[in-house]
This record gives structure tokens, sequence and C-alpha cells, in this order.
């Protein structure tokens, strides 16, 4: 909780800066949209259970649930219990029996210009081949297979075929370096990893399945490793353990019988980043999340049967799981699933995509608005954009500049912003606007989902009504974490501890102004949010002390104009050695192999020692002045005083490199 005060400061700050300016949903949109009427909040207030089953009951069960709510021992939840049910046959099977296979479920467009057309038809298919052919490899049901893999159809077909047969995917973002891999594979215990040949990174392959080689003999339990042909490049494989995608769907069987699932059976686990070291295994369930995904994202987004919906987020991240996967494609959704960077090979490729496709419904994250600002207006202007009717906003808060420029560059000054807060382990959107009933004001979250409650505590668990605290949700949800993955007792302390069972601690500060909405500030734990992405300072601190030339570091979260935070690392080389630009390069490219590129330091500062108390303590409210240049108060009680200048003269230095 250290540095809740400093945020609670920044966020004064913040809400000074705050526009004015509010948008209330354009009338025409308000007209027909999904959520009209605005008793839909006090109905699902006053009865959630009620609300959450009324969505519930839209999926399709095998065996109906007896009980919507089980919460009697917090914060073990269990919803919809006795129902058993698929959710790869509420995402395909449903749709394609109601004469919808023709249907487009993506448009998917490669990296190098690449297209295929995926309908729900092709999807239910290669989900029941590739589900035979894991069958095949003896996966079963509460088996953990990981998936490591560029934004290609396959990475979905795998997820839907691990759902088809009650296998657990272990989903790791394909930016992530091997070493990473293998560590979520080790500790989920997972007995398959599919991935692909390589990966397009600006146009030119990058190893893989070889990468993955290196480094996956640590995780013991791998029996298999299934590997997509995506760049042709000729991977290595390993007979016996190693199969290609092609050959096994080619030999599978077309029909595959979906296991039956109970609601409380885990649907895939999630790796994100903590305050240790050590990545923690949120795990999602069946009914529950199916439920959550499918109602926020049919009314936060609107969803109407000729949208053309964009998700541009990764499917390693769980926006990509709940926003690109389970929640669009559960309700139908004809999307656009696109696999490289924005600005590859140039600055207009998502602009170019949105008009090829008419889009309608675009989602992504501040840090990409952020980029898209710089690249200029000429880029977005130079495409039709007008069929887009709403915008999404996701992962970190979006500064009210970057919410203007996106509501009047690309939504044309019409479209509505929803800016959804959640996270990992919340499955779903918790506090977003209803594009049709929400007055909006660029920068806050505004309220809460129907049937959620949030809350602002202070450190003595009161209510603040109005101003800033810790931000709580004091009502179960369905698509709620269920626990961490081999560690409930960690689940508990975590997330249930600091308010009492039935209080899910967030993890970020955030303020309730006099209307009630919510300006969400940032993480109070130690948590880094780069671009939208978690990362733990602890885990890339282990990283950087892993490097042989290293004796200590600490890792602080800096204000970053593109990327809302960037890292900064403050490290003490061995033996007396001066930290040069060599030894920077090299800490970097350590980080990099250990962890993935989004967790190298964006600058390293070398000094002797780090300030400590004379007890030995890092403060690191104090580096977080000194990477600001902050005027510092009374430092002769550290332990060496002169570090803290060592540091300044660096920071106050131009940068090399
Ligand atoms: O700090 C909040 C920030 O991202 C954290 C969750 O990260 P992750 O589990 O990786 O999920 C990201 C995508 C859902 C939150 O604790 N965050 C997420 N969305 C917002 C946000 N901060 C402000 N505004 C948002 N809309």
């Amino acid at each position: 909780m250290g540095n809740s005060d400093d945020r609670a400061g920044k966020a004064e700050l913040d809400v000074l800066l705050q526009t004015e300016q509010t948008f209330p949903p354009p009338p025409d949109f308000a007209a027909s949209a999904n959520a009209a009427d605005p008793e839909i909040y006090a109905r699902a207030a006053a009865d959630p259970e009620a609300w959450w089953a009324s969505w519930a009951d839209q999926l399709a069960w095998i065996t109906p649930y007896r009980q919507v709510l089980d919460w009697s021992e917090p914060p073990f939840a269990r919803w919809f219990d006795g129902g058993t049910l698929n959710a790869s046959v509420n995402c395909l099977d449903r749709h394609v029996g109601a004469g919808n296979g023709e249907r487009v479920a993506y448009f998917w467009e490669g990296e190098d210009g690449s297209r295929r057309v995926i309908t729900y038809g092709d999807l239910l298919d290669q989900t029941q081949r590739f589900a035979n052919a894991l069958r095949g490899l003896g996966i079963g049901k509460g088996d953990v297979v990981g998936i490591f893999m560029p934004m290609v159809p396959e990475a979905v077909v795998a997820m839907l075929a691990c759902a088809r047969i009650g296998a657990i995917h272990n989903v790791v973002f394909g930016g992530f370096s091997a070493g990473a891999v293998a560590e979520r594979m080790e500790v989920s215990k997972a007995k398959a990893l599919v991935t692909a040949d390589a990966t397009l990174r600006r146009g030119k392959p990058v190893a893989m399945k070889a990468e993955v080689d290196r480094t996956i003999a640590a995780a013991n339990s791998i029996e298999t490793i299934v590997v997509v042909d995506r760049c042709d490049t000729d991977p290595p494989m390993q007979p016996g353990r190693d199969h290609l995608w092609s050959e096994l769907i080619a030999a599978a069987d077309a029909f595959c019988e979906p296991e039956p699932m109970d609601s409380e059976d885990p649907l895939f686990i999630l790796y994100t980043s903590g305050s240790t070291a050590k990545p923690k295994g949120i795990q999602h369930t069946t009914a529950g999340y199916l439920t959550g995904v499918t109602a926020t994202h049919r009314l936060v987004f609107d969803l109407k049967a000729d949208d053309v919906y964009w998700c541009a987020a990764d499917i390693g991240w769980i926006t990509g799981h709940s926003y690109i996967v389970y929640g669009p494609l559960a309700n139908g959704a004809v999307s656009v699933l696109y696999e490289g960077a924005p600005n590859y090979p140039a600055e207009d490729r998502w602009w170019e995509i949105a008009a090829r496709y008419g889009v309608t419904i675009f989602y992504t994250a501040p840090t990409a608005i952020r980029a898209c600002m710089k690249w200029g207006v000429e880029q977005p202007r130079r495409h039709d954009l007008s069929t887009l009717r709403l915008l999404g906003s996701v992962g970190e808060p979006i500064n009210p500049k970057a919410w203007l420029w996106y509501h009047a560059e690309i939504g044309g000054g019409r479209c509505p912003i929803v800016d959804t807060w959640w996270q990992t382990e919340t499955g779903a959107i918790m506090i977003a606007p209803l594009p049709g009933l929400t007055t909006t004001k660029p920068g806050s979250a505004t309220v809460p989902f129907p049937g959620v409650e949030a809350k602002i505590l202070d450190s003595s668990g009161h209510e603040i009504g109005e101003g800033g605290g810790n931000l709580v949700l004091t009502k179960p949800w369905p698509a709620m974490a269920r626990t961490l993955y081999g560690e409930p007792e960690r689940f508990v302390s975590t997330y249930w501890e600091r308010y009492g069972r039935d209080v899910y601690l967030v993890g970020d500060a955030a303020r309730r102004d006099e209307d009630g909405y919510f300006w969400i500030v940032g993480r109070i734990d130690d948590v880094i949010n780069v671009s939208g992405h978690r990362l733990s300072t602890m885990e890339i601190e282990s990283a950087i002390v892993g490097h042989s030339g290293v004796a200590e570091a600490a890792v602080i979260g800096v204000p970053d104009e593109l990327t809302g935070e960037a890292i900064f690392a403050f490290v003490t080389p061995v033996g007396g050695v001066v930290g040069d630009d060599d030894l920077s390069a090299a800490i970097e490219r350590h980080v990099a192999a250990k962890i993935g590129k989004l967790a190298r330091p964006k600058r390293i500062a070398f000094a002797d020692d780090l300030p400590k108390t004379r007890s030995g303590k890092i403060i690191r409210r104090l580096l977080r002045d000194i990477a600001a240049g902050n005027e510092l108060g009374d430092v002769t009680t550290l332990r060496d005083p002169d570090v803290v200048a060592q540091l300044q003269r660096q920071i106050a230095a131009p940068r090399s490199g």
C-alpha cells in the first residue's frame, strides 16, 4: 500500500486536469441501444442473482443448473451449480445449428497482407478436428494445455478445442520469452504445448518453436508439442514429442463429442503479474465466465447482428480471451482478427483494415491511441471510417487528451466511447458506460456494470462517498476468478483479506466524483502497467539480478507519454564495477530473454548502492523522487547518502543511446 498516498496526490492533479466536457449518448444511438432502459441498474441491484441468471439462461445447457449462486464460503463462489455445458458448443455449435454456419466468425488479416475468411462452420470443423487430435495425443478433461502462438486463427481453434474436451488452456502472450513460457508450463504442469514455427515481426519471421526447444526441458510435464506452420521456416521437430498441426488435422475425425463440463469446471488459466516475482495463475470457470462475457459484450459494446466488431488486443491477454474469443463467439459476432502491428507496413494499417471490412465497433488500449496520435491525423483521415459507431478503451486510464482525439479523429465526433475497467481476475468488464444510457466523462470508466457493486474504501475500511482510496468490489459476480491455480491460500491473501472475505481488493486506487463516477488512478501494489501490460517489479528485479554483472536492482514505474508507465531500473553492479552503456544493453538483453521484450527497462541508472534506510530497506519513494527529478528532503539518515547524488547526476545527464 506504500504508494497509495502518492497515487491519491496524483489523482488530485489528474482531476484538476480533466476536461469539464461531458458526452451524453447521441439520441439516435440511445434510441436503438441494447440497453436502453435506465431501470436496468436498479433492477440488477435489487436482485443480482436474477439478473445474472437471465444471462445464464441464454446459454446452451446440457443439464440445467440448480442454484444461481452459492456464496456460503467466500471467497470461493459457486455459480450455476448443478448445470453442465460446453463452452465450444456455446461459441460454435449453437450458431451453426441455428443455420448460421456460413456466418463469418473472423475476417483474418495477416501481417503480411494474407487474408482468410473463417465462418462459424469452418471454426466448428477445425475445432472438432483439433479436439480429436488432442484426445488422440492423450489429452483429456482437466489436463493443462499451453498455447504460445501468433494471432492466427489456429490460436482460437486451439483454445476452443481445449474447451471442447475439457482441457484447461493456458495461453502465454506471443511476445513473452521462451523462458517465461517454460516457467508457466512448469508451474501449471502442462501436458502439451501448441505453438508455431515462427511469428512475423515487421515482415520477418522470428522463431518460436526453436526458442521453445531451448527452454522447455524445464517443464518436464510437457509430453507433446504441436506446431502450426505459420512462416514456412522448417522448425526442428523432435520425433515422438512434436507434431505438425496440419498433419494432425488432416488425420483427425471431423466429429468430436463435446465434453459435458460442470458449471464450475475450469475453462482456462491465465498467468498475470502480482506483487511477487512468481506469476499468478488466474483460474476461470465455464458457466460463470461465459455468462459474464456474454452479458458485457452484448451491452457494453451494444452488439447487433450486422455489426463488424474489432478488438485489436492480443489473444494472449485476458482482453483477447474475453473480447476476441469467448464473448464475441458466444454472441455470434462477426469479428476482425489482425495478426500484426498497427504501424506495419505503414502507420495507417489499422484504418485501412477498418475501412476494408466496414468495422462498426473498435476496441483498443490508450497506449495505442497515443501512438496513433503521434503518427498524425493524416493516417486515419486517409480512410473512410464512417461505418464506425462505437469505440472502446481498455487496459489503463485513458488521459482526456487521448480520449478527445479518439472521439474526434477516429469516431468522427459521433461514436460513444466505452472506457472499460476490468482485470484478468474479474474475467469480464466491471466498470464501464452503457453507451445508450451513460453520459461519459473523458478519463472516467464511469459506473459499475449492472449487478456489479464497486466502492472506494479508506485504509480502515470506511466507504468514501466522494474522494480517493482503494477500489473494491463488494458483491460476487459470475466471471470472477475462482482461485489461483494450485495456490488457494495466495488467492485469499492477495485479494480477500484486506477488508474481509467477501470484499474483493482490486489492487487499484480510484476516486469517485460527485456524480458517483469512478476514476481509476493506478495500481497500489508493485505492478507496473506498460502499454496496458501488467508487469511485476519483483519479477523484473529478479530477472535483472539474474545477470552476472548485477549485485542488486530496484525497479519502479515512471509516467510515460506513450506507454502510460515505463520501467526505470536502479542497478548496483557487482564488485565496484562502474555501470556503462554496455552493461545497460546486456541487462536489457537479459531481461528480454528472461521475461520478454516488453519488460526491458526504458532507463537504467547505476550506483554503488541503492538508497536504503539504516536497516537496509530500499526506499522506493525516494527512487521515484529521484527519477522524477524532484527536490529531495533530508537524506542524511540514509545508510549511504552519497548514492543519491550519484543517481541524481545520471538522471540530470543527457541520455546516451
Ligand atoms: O490497473 C487497472 C488497469 O489494468 C489492470 C488490470 O490489468 P490486466 O489484468 O492485465 O487486464 C487488462 C485488461 C482488462 C487494472 O487493475 N486497467 C484496466 N482497464 C483499465 C485500467 N485502468 C484504468 N482504466 C481502465 N479502463
